[in-house]
Order: C-alpha cells, then sequence, then structure tokens
C-alpha cells in the first residue's frame, strides 16, 4: 500500500483530531507541523518527536516534502495555506468553510486545477452513518418528490463566561461567526443528501454576545455573527428552512435535519446516530422493519453501516490511492462559499439574494 505523508499547517484543535484519526489510516504519517505559535509547536514536536516543526509553511513543505497538507489555520489564512501547499506539489485537505469570500475560494479552485491535485473540504458530515443513510432513502425514492427540508445546527459553547474570546470571534479572522462554522454543515448536508441544488436565499444573522473576555481578562468586542436564520429556494422549487446557533443555552452539538416529499418525511439527529426516524408512504419494501403508524425509529442497518466509509480521513486516504470514490471537493466548498455569500447579500439588500 502507497505510503502517505502529511503536514499540519496550522496546529491547534482539529489537528488534533485530523492527526489521531489518520492514525487509524494504515501506512500515513505526519511528517510535520507548522503554526504561527512556536510554544504550540513544543508540544506537537513532544507528542511526535519524529515530525519536523517550522512557523514558516514554505520552510516545512521544503523540508518534508509531503504527500498532502491540511489546512487546519484559522479561516483568514486558508487561502495563503493552501497556495503555498499545492506550490510545493502537495493535495489539499482544506477545513471548512473553504475561505473568507467567494472570491478567494475560487482563487484557491484556480489554483488546485493549475496544480492538478485532490482538493478536499472537511465536510466531516458526509461520513455520519444516519446522514448517509437519509441519503440511502431519499435516493430510493422513499420520500417521494422532495418538498422542504427544515435543519438546525445548535451549539451554546460560545454563550458560557468560560469560553473566551478568540479568533473565532474576529469577523477579520473568521469571516463568519454561526454562518461560517455551523451554517456551512448545513448547507453542504441538505445538497449532500438530497442532491438538491441552491437557487436563492434571504435570511438574516446577528451578534447576540456582544463582547467576551479573552484570556487576559479584557473585554473584547465580538464582530461575528453568534446566529443565523435563513431559506434557500432550490432548483427543483423545494424549500429549506435553517437555523444556527452557538449560543443557545442547553444545547451541546445538536444537528438536526427533517426533510419531507410528497410521499414521506425522515428526521435524523447528530446525538442519535444509530437510528433515523421515518414515516414514508408505499415503498417499504427495501428495509421491511418499519412500523409506518407511529413514525418509528429505524435502526441503521448493519450491512449498510459497514459498507460505508468511517471518515474523512478514511475517505481522502483512498482517494489519494487512487480509488474513485465520491468526495466533498473544492467546488463543493465553493457552493457553501456562495451561499454565505448570498446571506450576507441578502442581509444588506433586504431581499432575496441569487445564488
Ligand atoms: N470540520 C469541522 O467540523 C471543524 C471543527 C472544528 C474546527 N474546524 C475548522 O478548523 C480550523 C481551525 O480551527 P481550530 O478549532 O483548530 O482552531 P484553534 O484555535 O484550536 O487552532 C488554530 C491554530 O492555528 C494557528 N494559527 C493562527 N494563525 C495562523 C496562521 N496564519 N498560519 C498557521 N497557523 C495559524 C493557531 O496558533 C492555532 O494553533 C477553522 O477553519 C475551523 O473552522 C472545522
Amino acid at each position: 500500500m502507497k505510503p502517505l505523508r502529511y503536514v499540519c499547517l496550522g496546529a491547534g484543535g482539529i489537528a488534533t483530531q485530523h492527526t489521531s484519526k489518520f492514525a487509524e489510516e494504515p501506512n500515513v504519517s505526519v511528517v510535520g507541523f507548522q503554526d504561527v505559535s512556536p510554544k504550540g509547536l513544543q508540544s506537537w514536536k513532544q507528542k511526535f518527536p519524529a515530525a519536523e516543526i517550522d512557523t514558516d509553511p514554505v520552510a516545512l513543505l521544503t523540508k518534508t516534502k509531503p504527500d498532502f497538507a491540511i489546512i487546519c489555520s484559522p479561516n483568514i489564512a486558508h487561502i495563503d495555506l493552501t497556495k503555498k501547499a499545492l506550490a510545493a506539489g502537495c493535495h489539499v485537505l482544506c477545513e471548512k468553510p473553504m475561505a473568507m469570500t467567494l472570491d478567494e475560494a475560487l482563487d484557491m479552485e484556480k489554483a488546485r486545477r493549475k496544480a492538478n491535485k485532490f482538493g478536499f473540504i472537511n465536510f466531516s458530515y458526509r461520513y455520519f452513518t444516519a446522514f448517509r443513510f437519509a441519503r440511502e432513502i431519499v435516493r430510493l425514492g422513499e420520500l417521494g418528490r422532495i418538498q422542504r427540508m427544515n435543519i438546525s445546527y445548535l451549539q451554546s459553547f460560545l454563550g458560557a463566561e468560560a469560553t473566551p474570546y478568540t479568533w473565532r470571534n474576529d469577523v477579520t479572522l473568521a469571516g463568519f461567526g454561526a454562518m461560517g462554522d455551523l451554517g456551512v454543515h448545513m448547507i453542504d448536508a441538505a445538497s449532500y443528501i438530497t442532491d438538491e441544488k441552491p437557487l436563492r436565499l434571504v435570511g438574516v444573522a446577528q451578534t447576540l454576545i456582544p463582547t467576551k473576555k479573552d484570556i487576559k481578562g479584557k473585554q473584547q468586542k465580538v464582530t461575528t455573527d453568534t446566529n443565523a436564520s435563513f431559506l434557500i429556494q432550490y432548483e427543483s422549487g423545494a424549500i429549506g428552512t435553517f437555523e444556527t446557533s452557538q449560543v443557545i443555552p442547553g444545547y451541546g452539538n445538536n444537528f438536526h435535519i427533517e426533510i419531507s416529499g410528497d410521499r414521506g418525511v425522515l428526521r435524523v439527529c447528530s446525538e442519535t446516530g444509530d437510528h433515523i426516524s421515518l414515516y414514508a408512504g408505499k415503498s417499504l419494501s427495501f428495509y421491511d422493519t418499519w412500523n409506518i403508524e407511529n413514525f418509528p425509529q429505524i435502526s441503521i442497518p448493519s450491512g449498510f453501516k459497514n459498507r460505508q466509509p468511517k471518515s474523512t480521513q478514511e475517505v481522502f486516504a483512498r482517494l489519494l490511492r487512487g480509488e474513485k470514490i465520491e468526495y466533498p471537493s473544492f467546488d463543493d466548498g465553493i457552493l457553501a462559499q456562495r451561499c454565505l455569500n448570498g446571506l450576507l447579500d441578502s442581509m444588506k439588500d433586504k431581499a432575496w439574494a441569487n445564488i
């Protein structure tokens, strides 16, 4: 099996998740870390003594010559680090949201095409089995013609006083708050599960927590949105209603999706990943244990579960080893970015914005 070597450009919280998940993949090894924080890099060196560390991404890429780079920095640096990695001959796995603006995302795709490398956006919920099963149900036609979706992604962590002010609260570093952090997962999951294509969008975002203390105890102004609500109309005419927030008390990480068509409805939730709820009309032939009277909860069939890739990291490794496998590409990142752009336009013009 072809060995794969990678570096993390930006090495904070999400880099920890990538390194632990890639450690489960055979013959994939981390060879370097780059970050603006020398102190942070030292702790990576302790954990991975054989890996190189550097504050300069180009120096690290030159030293290590990796097969791929994972872009794990705050959103402001995604474009710069992606272009540097592509120029060094690497495939790129970039965190979401892809970029600060649509223009940046388009520029990243242009650089990727020129380098002729894979570009993957970490829309990690595509590998959540319940969401994949929802997609299977939609594709089997069990819901009939899709008419509506209702999607919410709610968290509370940012409202807590114990959560200090960070780059996530600064629009010049993050580009967006809840709408970029959680909203893009919702936008991607909706199209992934249903194959519906966004046409136009109207919505509003707000900042419900105006200030937060930083780690030194100094009050800082929060300039990103903490919550957003929007409607997307799809090319088919179907309507999606979306709500996201980082500041609703009582919610940990609740990503809820309901989809209905003219023959049925399904619900899936990130907190109950072992089943979906389904009420479908007549065509209950494929998975035949359903009790349609009670909008029952259906355990995900183990046969289905066992056939699914388990993570972003598994799919990325398989892709780089030459397998023809579906994955969230830079084009999917651009689509989500178009929707974010649409939301900004909609708020500015107080009207629907075309996507
Ligand atoms: N796919 C997901 O579900 C998911 C989950 C969490 C975070 N993310 C994304 O991952 C990215 C990083 O988030 P995080 O939670 O790891 O943040 P974090 O604050 O924990 O880590 C960011 C790291 O980047 C470093 N950094 C800052 N500026 C940099 C620069 N110019 N170049 C290189 N490194 C720089 C910081 O020192 C820090 O170590 C964001 O884009 C975020 O949206 C995605």
